[in-house]
């Protein structure tokens, strides 16, 4: 039988670290899967896990939802691959329209990484500045300018109100360094900073939720002070939805938080798992896209709008548009929450879970966390027990701590309570040896 060392062996004879995505790595090789179904995934040795990573949060209905996986299948069946348009493409859009408030216009690209490239080369574009203010910590895809000040280490963080930019990967454009780094939730610095570099700035890239370095909601008047900023100053603001859309209300943040954007990235659940992704936004803003009016700026793409992945986002976005699957995945979440705080409590390990439509982040720490540099008090020797005792019991978290973790709706309210079984164990392993 195939094992999953024996595997990373040969995959590392060729592919550096033996993983396409680094942050699968782990110690002392990944994890190989075969095959996933419902809220499970099953190695190459056969062994089940219960997923709570979920394809970084993508796969909100659950691996094969029989809806999904029938159109993925019957658009398969027809042969169509990519490098064309095709009626579900249309549906797709016409769907989308459906639940997001103030809905525009939208064009699809592959990944979160790409629609917002897009989204900076029309910000770029409509104000004929070049740079872009983004929050201390927050990840928006690997390129640059974006890619920098993504979980910096407390050495790069600089002054807290007005955070350095350390580039996150090596190979980045010297211009990366020109990004404008943000005191998450911090209304005077930020207001200071947007200000002082108005007549450069083109965008302002805002997750409402910094999920990929927690859980960490943006207040209401942080995001009002970013709205009201960038209309005076003449600023596109870009909300990335790609963690928050459609988990935290079909709607996503835009609806939670009443507040719409100029531009908004989407990707992730919009197909459950199946590479897609968006940008939406005011239609004056995506006109200069329009190929039939000689729009300026570029949209192009051998996969965009690729047959399988159309398919999956018509059939999965009528499964999220009425509510009912978010309030599921909240009723898990808040069960997560109860149990965690009462283990904290049992054993005296300061403890919380954040989170909402069934993402999720542990925090080892009394809380509150209100940017990254709160959220880096969580202790990683606690999460990392955390996460070996959950692997020791076939349950998938994320290898470290900080990268959020996700449920899905095939998820029970039995596969919670294995979870939160698991974190006694780790619970009692931290109270005896830390
Ligand atoms: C908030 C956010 N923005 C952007 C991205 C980049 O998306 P992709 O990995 O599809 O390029 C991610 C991916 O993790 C994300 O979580």
């Amino acid at each position: 039988m195939t094992t999953s060392h024996a595997l990373f062996q040969r995959a590392s004879r060729y592919v550096p670290g033996g993983v396409h995505s680094n942050t699968r790595f782990q110690s002392p090789h990944p994890v190989y899967f075969h095959r996933a179904e419902g809220p499970y995934l099953w190695d190459v040795e056969g062994d089940r896990y219960l997923d709570c990573t979920m394809g970084n949060a993508s796969v909100m209905l659950g691996h094969r939802h029989p809806d999904v996986d029938a159109a993925v299948t019957a658009a398969v069946s027809r042969g169509l691959t990519t490098g064309v348009e095709t009626e579900d493409a249309v549906h797709a859009v016409e769907r989308l329209a459906g639940m997001i408030p103030d809905f525009g216009r939208v064009k699809f690209a592959n990944t979160g990484t790409e629609a917002l490239m897009h989204a900076l080369a029309i910000a770029r574009h409509s104000t004929g500045r070049e740079r872009v203010a983004k929050a201390e910590g927050a990840y928006h895809g690997w390129f640059d300018p974006l890619w920098v000040s993504t979980w910096p280490a407390p050495d790069q963080l600089g002054p807290a109100e007005r955070p350095a930019a350390p580039p996150s990967s090596a190979g980045l454009s010297r211009s990366a360094g020109d990004t404008v780094v943000l005191p998450f939730n911090d209304l005077a610095a930020t207001e200071r900073l947007l200000r002082e570099h108005a007549a450069e700035l083109a965008a302002v890239v805002v997750e409402p939720v910094l999920i990929d370095i927690g859980f960490i909601p943006a207040t209401g008047e942080y995001l009002r002070l970013l709205r009201d900023l960038t209309a005076e100053l003449g600023i596109v603001l870009i909300f990335d939805e790609l963690l928050t859309g459609f988990r935290l209300a079909p709607g996503g943040a835009r609806q939670v938080y009443g507040i719409t954007p100029d531009l908004t990235t989407y990707g992730k659940a919009i197909a459950n798992g199946y590479p897609l992704a968006a940008v939406e936004g005011r239609t004056d803003l995506l006109a200069v896209t329009d190929p039939s009016s000689g729009g300026p700026v570029g949209w192009v793409g051998t996969y965009n709008g690729h047959g399988s992945a159309v398919a999956a986002a018509a059939a999965a976005l009528p499964l999220l548009a009425d509510g009912s699957a978010q309030a599921y995945l909240d009723k898990l979440g808040t069960r997560l929450r109860e149990g965690f705080a009462e283990l904290s409590r049992t054993y005296d390990v300061p403890a919380l879970v954040a989170g909402a439509g069934g993402h999720f982040q542990p925090y080892f720490m009394s809380g509150p966390v209100t940017g990254y540099r709160t959220a880096m008090a969580s202790d990683p020797a606690r999460y990392a027990i955390l996460h070996r005792v959950a692997r020791e019991r076939r349950i998938l978290l994320p290898a470290k701590p900080l990268l959020h973790a996700a449920l899905s709706t095939a998820h029970t309210e039995a596969d919670v309570e294995a979870l939160l079984e698991a974190a006694e164990e780790a619970f009692a392993e931290m109270r005896s040896t830390t």
